[in-house]
């Protein structure tokens, strides 16, 4: 019910104090030398509310039952794991990001471990519980909604270090999802931020320039078509993620990035031709079946003609095969 929500939301802000408190305490070095590796200060630290969780299986449950929480709402908030013998910590020896939405409510967190040996997962985030949706959740979405519906732009990236990487850049209008693919939902949530009537915006993916990074990008090409803004995608060069690109060139590097994005149906077209070898007439067939249904895709009747136009020069094939083998394939 609603009460429970409230409660949930009241456990999480009690919990984001703890962990911004343990981030000052000896045992957060380790935590506090990833983020200055990073290329964070402590005020961006503090601006984005990075904590830090001690190895430990109780603290921060005690420190919340001190708080007059329940073992029932603890475990409903997601924070503690239940075992064999009762609950215990979920987030141990991890830096942690507040994930917050649009209101600026944290209702839940994305945590990442420190030492290379440590157990579990890189990346450890909140399960689903009443108030944490990771379908729904945008990381960043707080602080980057005003310059969002101001500008009608968005920057999707992959992670919590990437967004803060973006936004120290000046790059305001960077989220992230956690640790989920881009998806309808958060199309739906984007649309309230962009405004749904006006059907422009402008989305970059900005994905990490490795293969994961790609895959990424063709997955959120599959949900584009109910997307009704101009979509294009970034790739950093050298497998580079925008955190890493910061780090080594500069803000101005990240923001060059944003601005030379290439439109979302001419990256997936490259992307699927990469995978053929254009020299020789087969290659050349085969991958004219693999991009024509692509184009087919593409529904704005004006875009269409340029594309089949733009699919013929890239395989240096006839317009009129091109265009039948894009009809075939409608
Ligand atoms: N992710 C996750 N679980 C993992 C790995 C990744 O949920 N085991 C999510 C996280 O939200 C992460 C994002 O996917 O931020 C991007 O993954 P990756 O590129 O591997 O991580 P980075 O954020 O670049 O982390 P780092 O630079 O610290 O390696
Ligand atoms: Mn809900
Ligand atoms: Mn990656
Ligand atoms: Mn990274
Ligand atoms: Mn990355």
């Amino acid at each position: 019910g609603a009460g429970n929500r409230a409660r949930l939301l009241a456990a999480n802000r009690a919990a984001e104090e703890f962990f911004l408190e343990q981030l000052g305490t000896p045992e957060a070095e380790v935590g506090r030398r990833f983020l200055g590796e990073r290329g964070f200060d402590a005020e961006a630290a503090r601006h984005f509310g990075v904590g830090f969780a001690p190895k430990s299986w109780e603290t921060l449950t005690k420190h919340l039952r001190g708080k007059g929480f329940t073992t029932e709402e603890l475990a409903a908030s997601g924070l503690v794991s239940q075992g064999d013998r009762g609950v215990y910590d979920r987030f141990r020896g991890r830096l942690i990001w507040p994930i917050r939405d649009v209101t600026g409510q944290t209702v839940g967190f994305g945590a990442r471990k420190l030492l290379e040996d440590d157990p579990g997962p890189k990346y450890l985030n909140t399960p689903e519980t009443a108030v944490y949706h990771k379908a729904q959740v945008l990381y960043g979405l707080d602080l980057a909604k005003r310059e969002i519906s101001k500008t009608h732009r968005v920057v999707v990236v992959e992670g919590y270090t990437d967004v803060m990487a973006c936004h120290l850049a000046g790059v305001t209008t960077a989220i992230a999802t956690c640790g989920t693919a881009f998806g309808v939902d958060h199309i739906k949530v984007l649309r309230r931020v962009l405004g749904d009537d006006s059907g422009v915006g402008e989305v970059v993916f900005t994905f990490d320039g490795d293969a994961a990074g790609q895959k990424a990008a063709m997955r959120a090409f599959a949900e584009e078509r109910r997307f009704a803004a101009q979509t294009f995608v970034a790739v950093a060069p050298d497998g580079l993620d925008p955190c890493d690109l910061r780090l080594a060139r500069g803000d101005g590097a990240v923001r060059s990035l944003v601005e030379t994005k290439t439109p979302m149906f001419e990256f997936v077209i490259r992307t699927t031709l990469a995978r053929f070898d254009l020299e020789t007439v087969e290659g050349r067939v085969a991958a004219l079946r693999a991009a024509a249904p692509i184009v087919a895709e593409i529904r704005d009747p004006a875009l269409r003609p340029g594309y089949t136009r733009e699919l013929a020069r890239m395989l240096g094939m006839e317009l009129e095969e091109v265009g039948r083998a894009v009809r075939a394939a409608g």
